[in-house]
Protein backbone atom coordinates (compact mmCIF):
# COMPACT_ATOMS: atom_id res chain seq x y z
CA UNK A 1 0.00 0.00 0.00
CA UNK A 2 1.22 3.50 -0.80
CA UNK A 3 2.36 5.71 1.74
CA UNK A 4 -0.71 8.27 3.26
CA UNK A 5 -0.06 12.02 1.67
CA UNK A 6 -0.28 15.18 4.19
CA UNK A 7 -0.99 18.00 2.50
CA UNK A 8 0.48 21.14 3.95
CA UNK A 9 0.19 24.95 3.80
CA UNK A 10 3.08 26.20 1.86
CA UNK A 11 2.49 29.82 0.51
CA UNK A 12 0.01 32.64 1.76
CA UNK A 13 -1.25 35.63 -0.20
CA UNK A 14 -3.73 38.24 1.14
CA UNK A 15 -5.27 41.49 0.04
CA UNK A 16 -7.75 44.24 1.07
CA UNK A 17 -8.91 46.93 -0.89
CA UNK A 18 -7.12 50.50 -0.19
CA UNK A 19 -10.52 52.55 0.61
CA UNK A 20 -11.32 52.46 4.47
CA UNK A 21 -14.08 52.85 6.47
CA UNK A 22 -13.21 54.27 9.90
CA UNK A 23 -15.73 54.39 13.01
CA UNK A 24 -15.46 58.24 12.79
CA UNK A 25 -17.09 57.76 9.33
CA UNK A 26 -19.74 55.25 10.66
CA UNK A 27 -20.54 58.19 13.17
CA UNK A 28 -21.73 60.26 10.73
CA UNK A 29 -23.97 57.54 8.70
CA UNK A 30 -25.76 55.96 11.59
CA UNK A 31 -26.27 56.47 15.35
CA UNK A 32 -23.29 55.16 16.92
CA UNK A 33 -20.14 55.72 18.46
CA UNK A 34 -16.51 54.84 18.13
CA UNK A 35 -16.62 53.70 21.60
CA UNK A 36 -19.33 51.36 21.47
CA UNK A 37 -17.69 49.71 18.32
CA UNK A 38 -14.25 49.20 20.23
CA UNK A 39 -16.56 48.01 23.08
CA UNK A 40 -18.81 45.90 22.22
CA UNK A 41 -16.89 44.13 18.86
CA UNK A 42 -12.67 45.79 18.77
CA UNK A 43 -13.27 47.08 15.48
CA UNK A 44 -11.76 50.16 14.87
CA UNK A 45 -11.67 50.43 10.78
CA UNK A 46 -12.32 48.10 7.70
CA UNK A 47 -11.51 48.28 4.28
CA UNK A 48 -14.08 47.98 1.51
CA UNK A 49 -14.41 47.67 -2.27
CA UNK A 50 -15.13 50.82 -4.93
CA UNK A 51 -18.05 50.23 -7.23
CA UNK A 52 -17.03 47.21 -9.89
CA UNK A 53 -14.87 45.32 -7.87
CA UNK A 54 -15.89 41.61 -6.99
CA UNK A 55 -14.93 39.01 -4.62
CA UNK A 56 -13.16 37.61 -7.97
CA UNK A 57 -10.87 40.57 -8.08
CA UNK A 58 -10.08 40.73 -4.12
CA UNK A 59 -9.14 36.37 -4.89
CA UNK A 60 -6.64 37.20 -7.75
CA UNK A 61 -5.01 40.21 -6.28
CA UNK A 62 -4.80 37.94 -3.45
CA UNK A 63 -2.82 35.12 -5.72
CA UNK A 64 -0.99 37.62 -6.93
CA UNK A 65 0.50 38.31 -3.22
CA UNK A 66 1.12 35.00 -2.46
CA UNK A 67 2.96 34.34 -5.89
CA UNK A 68 5.30 37.14 -5.04
CA UNK A 69 6.38 35.46 -1.59
CA UNK A 70 6.36 32.31 -3.30
CA UNK A 71 6.67 32.47 -7.16
CA UNK A 72 5.88 28.88 -8.98
CA UNK A 73 4.52 28.34 -12.11
CA UNK A 74 0.67 28.90 -11.65
CA UNK A 75 0.06 26.25 -14.74
CA UNK A 76 0.99 23.59 -12.39
CA UNK A 77 -2.14 24.38 -10.29
CA UNK A 78 -4.71 21.44 -10.25
CA UNK A 79 -7.52 22.67 -8.20
CA UNK A 80 -9.23 26.37 -7.46
CA UNK A 81 -11.36 25.92 -4.11
CA UNK A 82 -13.24 29.18 -3.07
CA UNK A 83 -14.59 29.86 -0.31
CA UNK A 84 -17.18 32.96 -0.47
CA UNK A 85 -20.98 34.21 -0.05
CA UNK A 86 -20.49 37.18 -2.08
CA UNK A 87 -19.59 35.37 -5.53
CA UNK A 88 -19.95 37.93 -8.18
CA UNK A 89 -22.73 36.12 -9.26
CA UNK A 90 -24.74 33.66 -9.01
CA UNK A 91 -22.92 31.66 -11.37
CA UNK A 92 -20.47 31.25 -13.21
CA UNK A 93 -18.54 30.14 -9.91
CA UNK A 94 -16.04 32.37 -8.08
CA UNK A 95 -13.48 29.65 -9.14
CA UNK A 96 -13.87 29.68 -12.95
CA UNK A 97 -13.52 33.64 -12.84
CA UNK A 98 -10.36 33.25 -11.04
CA UNK A 99 -9.35 30.84 -12.90
CA UNK A 100 -9.71 32.76 -16.16
CA UNK A 101 -8.16 36.21 -14.63
CA UNK A 102 -5.37 34.50 -13.86
CA UNK A 103 -5.28 32.87 -17.30
CA UNK A 104 -4.59 28.90 -15.48
CA UNK A 105 -5.16 26.21 -18.45
CA UNK A 106 -5.56 23.27 -17.27
CA UNK A 107 -7.32 22.95 -14.22
CA UNK A 108 -10.72 23.08 -12.58
CA UNK A 109 -12.47 24.51 -9.92
CA UNK A 110 -16.04 25.45 -7.71
CA UNK A 111 -16.86 27.70 -5.13
CA UNK A 112 -17.72 26.26 -1.50
CA UNK A 113 -20.89 28.35 0.78
CA UNK A 114 -20.16 28.09 4.19
CA UNK A 115 -20.57 31.29 5.64
CA UNK A 116 -17.85 32.96 7.92
CA UNK A 117 -16.52 28.79 7.74
CA UNK A 118 -15.98 29.33 4.20
CA UNK A 119 -12.46 29.56 4.19
CA UNK A 120 -11.75 26.62 6.98
CA UNK A 121 -14.29 24.63 4.69
CA UNK A 122 -12.74 25.35 1.61
CA UNK A 123 -9.71 24.29 3.44
CA UNK A 124 -10.61 21.11 4.37
CA UNK A 125 -12.14 19.87 1.03
CA UNK A 126 -8.41 21.31 -0.27
CA UNK A 127 -7.01 18.90 1.90
CA UNK A 128 -8.68 16.01 0.83
CA UNK A 129 -7.59 16.42 -2.60
CA UNK A 130 -4.01 16.93 -1.78
CA UNK A 131 -4.44 14.02 0.48
CA UNK A 132 -5.70 12.11 -2.42
CA UNK A 133 -2.26 11.86 -3.59
CA UNK A 134 -3.22 12.86 -7.16
CA UNK A 135 -3.51 16.90 -6.63
CA UNK A 136 -0.02 18.55 -6.09
CA UNK A 137 -0.82 22.41 -6.10
CA UNK A 138 -4.33 23.61 -4.74
CA UNK A 139 -4.85 26.80 -4.48
CA UNK A 140 -7.48 27.35 -1.46
CA UNK A 141 -9.23 30.98 -1.67
CA UNK A 142 -11.27 32.95 1.12
CA UNK A 143 -12.75 36.37 -0.42
CA UNK A 144 -15.80 37.96 0.32
CA UNK A 145 -17.34 41.41 -0.20
CA UNK A 146 -19.62 41.97 2.76
CA UNK A 147 -20.34 45.71 1.93
CA UNK A 148 -22.33 44.32 -1.15
CA UNK A 149 -24.95 42.91 1.07
CA UNK A 150 -24.64 45.35 3.69
CA UNK A 151 -27.44 47.88 4.82
CA UNK A 152 -25.45 50.63 5.73
CA UNK A 153 -28.74 52.14 7.38
CA UNK A 154 -28.93 49.11 10.02
CA UNK A 155 -26.06 50.06 12.90
CA UNK A 156 -25.44 46.53 14.79
CA UNK A 157 -24.54 45.20 11.03
CA UNK A 158 -22.85 47.74 9.38
CA UNK A 159 -20.15 48.30 11.35
CA UNK A 160 -19.46 44.90 11.46
CA UNK A 161 -18.17 43.87 8.45
CA UNK A 162 -15.25 44.21 5.93
CA UNK A 163 -14.17 43.33 2.55
CA UNK A 164 -11.36 41.34 1.94
CA UNK A 165 -9.41 37.88 0.98
CA UNK A 166 -6.59 35.46 1.11
CA UNK A 167 -5.43 32.46 -0.08
CA UNK A 168 -2.83 29.50 0.41
CA UNK A 169 -1.37 26.48 -1.63
CA UNK A 170 -1.29 23.16 -0.64
CA UNK A 171 0.97 20.63 -1.60
CA UNK A 172 1.87 17.34 -0.20
CA UNK A 173 4.07 17.81 2.96
CA UNK A 174 7.44 15.80 2.26
CA UNK A 175 8.30 12.54 3.73
CA UNK A 176 8.42 12.99 7.52
CA UNK A 177 7.29 16.78 7.32
CA UNK A 178 3.84 18.16 9.47
CA UNK A 179 1.47 19.59 7.81
CA UNK A 180 -2.57 19.72 7.75
CA UNK A 181 -3.33 17.46 10.58
CA UNK A 182 -6.97 17.25 11.48
CA UNK A 183 -9.93 18.72 11.15
CA UNK A 184 -13.71 19.00 12.54
CA UNK A 185 -16.57 20.55 11.10
CA UNK A 186 -20.39 20.68 11.53
CA UNK A 187 -23.46 22.57 10.59
CA UNK A 188 -26.71 23.11 12.63
CA UNK A 189 -29.49 24.47 10.54
CA UNK A 190 -31.72 25.80 12.93
CA UNK A 191 -29.48 28.69 12.85
CA UNK A 192 -30.05 30.01 9.59
CA UNK A 193 -32.89 31.90 10.76
CA UNK A 194 -30.14 34.39 12.78
CA UNK A 195 -28.24 35.28 9.78
CA UNK A 196 -28.85 35.27 6.44
CA UNK A 197 -29.59 37.10 3.13
CA UNK A 198 -33.10 36.06 1.85
CA UNK A 199 -33.49 37.86 -1.26
CA UNK A 200 -31.59 37.01 -4.89
CA UNK A 201 -32.42 32.99 -4.68
CA UNK A 202 -35.03 31.27 -6.39
CA UNK A 203 -36.87 30.75 -3.09
CA UNK A 204 -36.98 35.28 -3.58
CA UNK A 205 -35.70 35.69 -6.83
CA UNK A 206 -34.78 39.34 -6.94
CA UNK A 207 -37.61 42.14 -8.23
CA UNK A 208 -38.22 45.25 -6.91
CA UNK A 209 -40.40 43.64 -4.60
CA UNK A 210 -37.61 42.17 -2.62
CA UNK A 211 -35.76 44.87 -3.20
CA UNK A 212 -38.04 47.54 -1.47
CA UNK A 213 -37.73 45.38 1.74
CA UNK A 214 -34.00 45.14 1.52
CA UNK A 215 -33.99 41.44 1.12
CA UNK A 216 -30.19 41.57 -0.70
CA UNK A 217 -29.00 43.02 2.75
CA UNK A 218 -27.89 41.14 5.77
CA UNK A 219 -30.13 40.07 8.33
CA UNK A 220 -28.59 39.56 11.42
CA UNK A 221 -29.82 38.53 14.91
CA UNK A 222 -26.85 39.72 16.68
CA UNK A 223 -27.37 38.02 20.49
CA UNK A 224 -28.58 34.76 18.76
CA UNK A 225 -25.46 34.68 16.55
CA UNK A 226 -22.87 36.26 19.62
CA UNK A 227 -23.96 33.20 22.12
CA UNK A 228 -24.10 30.41 19.56
CA UNK A 229 -20.27 31.26 18.73
CA UNK A 230 -19.12 31.70 21.97
CA UNK A 231 -20.38 28.36 22.95
CA UNK A 232 -19.62 26.56 19.40
CA UNK A 233 -16.34 27.92 19.11
CA UNK A 234 -14.99 26.40 22.45
CA UNK A 235 -16.69 22.99 21.61
CA UNK A 236 -15.27 22.99 18.15
CA UNK A 237 -11.97 24.01 19.40
CA UNK A 238 -12.14 21.40 22.23
CA UNK A 239 -13.26 18.44 20.15
CA UNK A 240 -10.25 18.59 17.65
CA UNK A 241 -7.71 18.62 20.75
CA UNK A 242 -9.34 15.98 22.31
CA UNK A 243 -9.28 14.06 19.41
CA UNK A 244 -5.46 14.43 18.64
CA UNK A 245 -5.00 14.05 22.44
CA UNK A 246 -3.84 17.53 22.58
CA UNK A 247 -4.94 20.11 24.73
CA UNK A 248 -5.26 24.39 24.94
CA UNK A 249 -1.47 24.18 26.24
CA UNK A 250 0.39 22.29 23.22
CA UNK A 251 -0.83 25.22 20.79
CA UNK A 252 1.22 27.45 19.89
CA UNK A 253 -1.09 30.03 17.93
CA UNK A 254 -5.02 30.56 17.54
CA UNK A 255 -5.65 31.89 14.57
CA UNK A 256 -9.76 31.98 14.84
CA UNK A 257 -12.61 33.73 12.29
CA UNK A 258 -12.55 37.39 13.47
CA UNK A 259 -16.21 38.38 13.81
CA UNK A 260 -16.21 39.96 17.35
CA UNK A 261 -13.47 40.15 19.48
CA UNK A 262 -15.07 39.04 22.28
CA UNK A 263 -16.36 35.57 20.78
CA UNK A 264 -12.19 35.39 20.18
CA UNK A 265 -11.03 35.57 23.55
CA UNK A 266 -13.83 34.19 25.68
CA UNK A 267 -12.51 31.06 23.61
CA UNK A 268 -8.67 31.51 24.36
CA UNK A 269 -9.64 31.72 27.46
CA UNK A 270 -11.28 28.16 27.86
CA UNK A 271 -8.51 26.88 25.96
CA UNK A 272 -6.22 28.68 28.82
CA UNK A 273 -4.14 30.43 25.91
CA UNK A 274 -2.20 33.60 27.07
CA UNK A 275 -2.85 36.33 25.01
CA UNK A 276 0.51 35.95 22.95
CA UNK A 277 -0.96 33.10 21.19
CA UNK A 278 -3.77 34.77 20.41
CA UNK A 279 -4.10 36.69 16.95
CA UNK A 280 -6.34 39.89 16.71
CA UNK A 281 -6.12 41.56 13.75
CA UNK A 282 -9.93 42.54 13.40
CA UNK A 283 -9.42 46.16 14.50
CA UNK A 284 -7.83 46.87 11.49
CA UNK A 285 -9.87 44.59 8.70
CA UNK A 286 -13.49 44.02 10.79
CA UNK A 287 -15.07 40.73 9.78
CA UNK A 288 -14.49 39.95 6.15
CA UNK A 289 -16.29 36.37 6.57
CA UNK A 290 -14.21 33.97 4.27
CA UNK A 291 -11.01 36.50 4.03
CA UNK A 292 -10.33 36.85 8.21
CA UNK A 293 -8.44 33.16 8.59
CA UNK A 294 -6.21 34.13 5.97
CA UNK A 295 -5.82 37.63 6.93
CA UNK A 296 -5.12 36.98 10.64
CA UNK A 297 -1.93 34.23 9.28
CA UNK A 298 -0.48 37.53 7.45
CA UNK A 299 -1.10 39.13 10.66
CA UNK A 300 0.78 36.02 13.01
CA UNK A 301 3.40 35.83 10.58
CA UNK A 302 4.26 39.71 10.85
CA UNK A 303 3.94 39.98 14.54
CA UNK A 304 6.39 36.53 14.50
CA UNK A 305 3.53 35.02 16.25
CA UNK A 306 3.63 32.32 13.64
CA UNK A 307 6.77 30.00 12.52
CA UNK A 308 7.43 27.49 10.89
CA UNK A 309 7.04 23.88 13.09
CA UNK A 310 4.38 25.69 15.06
CA UNK A 311 0.94 23.81 16.28
CA UNK A 312 -1.73 26.01 15.22
CA UNK A 313 -5.62 25.40 15.75
CA UNK A 314 -7.95 27.43 13.40
CA UNK A 315 -11.42 27.99 14.36
CA UNK A 316 -14.96 29.44 13.05
CA UNK A 317 -18.52 29.86 13.27
CA UNK A 318 -20.50 31.26 10.75
CA UNK A 319 -24.00 31.66 9.19
CA UNK A 320 -25.82 28.20 8.58
CA UNK A 321 -25.07 27.91 11.35
CA UNK A 322 -21.22 26.64 10.52
CA UNK A 323 -18.59 25.83 12.61
CA UNK A 324 -15.39 24.40 12.04
CA UNK A 325 -11.99 23.72 14.01
CA UNK A 326 -8.27 22.33 12.12
CA UNK A 327 -5.24 21.58 13.43
CA UNK A 328 -1.83 22.13 11.57
CA UNK A 329 1.66 21.99 11.49
CA UNK A 330 3.07 25.48 10.04
CA UNK A 331 5.45 24.41 7.34
CA UNK A 332 7.18 27.58 6.77
N1 LIG B 1 -23.99 51.42 18.10
C1 LIG B 1 -24.62 51.71 19.23
N2 LIG B 1 -25.59 50.94 19.75
C2 LIG B 1 -25.90 49.82 19.06
C3 LIG B 1 -25.28 49.47 17.87
C4 LIG B 1 -24.28 50.32 17.39
N3 LIG B 1 -23.61 50.08 16.26
N4 LIG B 1 -25.80 48.30 17.43
C5 LIG B 1 -26.73 47.94 18.32
N5 LIG B 1 -26.80 48.87 19.32
C6 LIG B 1 -27.67 48.90 20.46
C7 LIG B 1 -28.91 48.04 20.30
O1 LIG B 1 -29.90 48.74 19.55
C8 LIG B 1 -29.31 47.81 21.72
O2 LIG B 1 -29.98 48.95 22.18
P1 LIG B 1 -31.28 48.80 23.14
O3 LIG B 1 -30.76 48.11 24.36
O4 LIG B 1 -31.68 50.20 23.35
O5 LIG B 1 -32.23 47.97 22.36
C9 LIG B 1 -27.97 47.73 22.45
O6 LIG B 1 -27.01 48.34 21.58
C10 LIG B 1 -27.55 46.34 22.76
O7 LIG B 1 -27.78 45.56 21.59
P2 LIG B 1 -27.33 44.08 21.49
O8 LIG B 1 -27.75 43.53 20.16
O9 LIG B 1 -27.75 43.38 22.73
O10 LIG B 1 -25.76 44.31 21.50
P3 LIG B 1 -24.64 43.26 21.61
O11 LIG B 1 -23.81 43.54 22.79
O12 LIG B 1 -25.17 41.87 21.44
O13 LIG B 1 -23.77 43.61 20.33
C11 LIG B 1 -23.38 42.76 18.14
C12 LIG B 1 -24.33 43.54 19.06
C13 LIG B 1 -24.04 42.63 16.79
C14 LIG B 1 -22.10 43.53 18.04
C15 LIG B 1 -23.10 41.39 18.79
O14 LIG B 1 -24.34 40.78 19.13
C16 LIG B 1 -22.33 40.48 17.92
O15 LIG B 1 -21.17 40.69 17.68
N6 LIG B 1 -22.96 39.41 17.45
C17 LIG B 1 -22.33 38.47 16.57
C18 LIG B 1 -22.35 39.01 15.18
C19 LIG B 1 -21.44 38.25 14.28
O16 LIG B 1 -20.41 37.84 14.69
N7 LIG B 1 -21.85 38.08 13.04
C20 LIG B 1 -21.09 37.38 12.08
C21 LIG B 1 -21.08 35.95 12.43
S1 LIG B 1 -19.85 35.09 11.64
Amino acid sequence: MSKPVRAKISALGTYVPPRLLTNADLEKMVDTTNDWIMERVGIRERHLVDKGVGASDLAVEAVKKLLKSHPFDLQQVDLIVVGTVTPDMMYPSTACLVQHKLGIENTWGFDVSAGCSGFLYALNTGTKFVESGRYKKVLVIGADVNSSMTDFTDRAVCIIFGDGAGAVLLEPAEEGEDGIIDHVAQVEGMGGQYLYMPGGGSLNPASHDTVDQKMHYIHQDGKQVFKYAVKKMSEMTERVLERNKLTGKDVDCFIAHQANRRIITATAERLEMPAEKVVINIDRFGNTTAGTIPLAMQTALEEKKLKKGNLVLLAAVGAGFTSGATLVRWAF
